[in-house]
């Protein structure tokens, strides 16, 4: 869906001809304030920005794609709900392209892979919280790789994988580059470290208590001593362990609404199973570019 071009207004036609655009293999991108979209999806950031209104206790779960995002996004509805007595209607995905935000019960929970400063137009000055989940750049390279496999409905073949590590090593890349999408955020919770926050999937894996009481707090939920006694943490990890979420009827069975399977959303879920894939020259190359590209930023590769 996010490929399609035929739907679009007059004002963003003429929006997009002015733009730098290339194409990769999925179809043509456009560059928008400095990070590359497909035309429904630049659509969607433009609506968005011109006609978000925030609200004070929105929540946004954001990433550059395969970077863990479902994890993070589970987590924190774990996390909310367990504020609730009723969490029976709790839905991780919605398949809805036009839905009416201003009925969803507060906190909302929104998703996006926007860079921050694009994020900001409509959230600048609000005290809404924005949590980045960021991955080692290798592995979110191969998580796409099978997860575009899987979209494409192709055997695994590595030249998808080489297409993807060449966009990637460009920076012409969906939501990217990768580099700037991680750095807007990495800056961002380093100015304003009340409303980003900045978490690393591989930290989520090696200490997920300590990562997901970090995240409580941030939200304004932390753990009770009574919670912590009682077990609450190890509950709500395993509840959102990649085992627990993958045999869930809906992520077994469902689709989105552009035709993937939830199912393709859940892996492996390891750190370091680009080593099972990538060549030692692109494994070098990447290497060379991000510690360039994050060379005094203070974000350790
Ligand atoms: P792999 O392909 O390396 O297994 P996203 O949600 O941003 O699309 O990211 C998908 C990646 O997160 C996949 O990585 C997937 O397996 C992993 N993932 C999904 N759920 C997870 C969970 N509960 N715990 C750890 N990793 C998870």
């Amino acid at each position: 869906d996010h490929l399609r071009e035929d739907n679009l207004s007059e004002e963003t036609k003429t929006l997009i001809s002015s733009l730098p655009s290339t194409k990769d293999f999925l179809g043509k991108l456009y560059n928008y304030q400095g990070c590359w979209y497909y035309p429904n999806t630049l659509l969607g950031v433009r609506n968005f920005q011109k006609g978000f209104k925030p609200q004070e206790t929105d929540i946004v779960i954001a990433s550059f794609p395969k970077s863990g995002t479902t994890w993070l996004k589970a987590l924190t509805v774990a996390l909310l709900e367990r504020l609730k007595n009723n969490s029976s209607n709790t839905n991780l995905y919605l398949n809805s392209s036009t839905p009416d935000l201003t009925k969803f019960s507060s906190p909302r929970l929104f998703s996006t892979h926007m860079p921050l400063h694009t994020l900001q137009v409509p959230f600048k000055d609000s005290p809404c919280k924005i949590v980045y989940v960021c991955r080692d750049v290798k592995d979110v390279l191969v998580s796409q790789w099978f997860f575009r496999c899987a979209y494409l409905q192709k055997e695994l073949n590595k030249s998808v994988l080489e297409s993807s590590f060449e966009s990637l090593c460009s920076g012409v890349v969906y939501f990217g580059p990768f580099w700037e999408n991680v750095l807007s955020y990495w800056k961002g919770s380093l100015e304003d470290p009340e409303h980003v926050l900045f978490m690393r999937y591989e930290e989520m894996k090696s200490e997920p208590a300590a990562q997901v009481k970090r995240l409580a707090e941030f939200l304004g939920c932390p753990f009770t001593e009574e919670e912590e006694e009682g077990g609450s943490v190890d509950k709500i990890l395993e509840l959102c362990s990649l085992r627990s979420l993958s045999s869930m009827e809906i992520n077994k069975t469902g689709k989105t609404s552009n035709n993937v399977h939830y199912s393709n959303f859940f892996r492996k879920g390891e750190v370091g199973d680009s080593k099972n894939h990538l060549t030692p020259e692109m494994d070098n190359k990447i290497d060379m570019i991000v510690e360039e590209k994050y060379k005094g930023s203070g974000l350790k590769y």
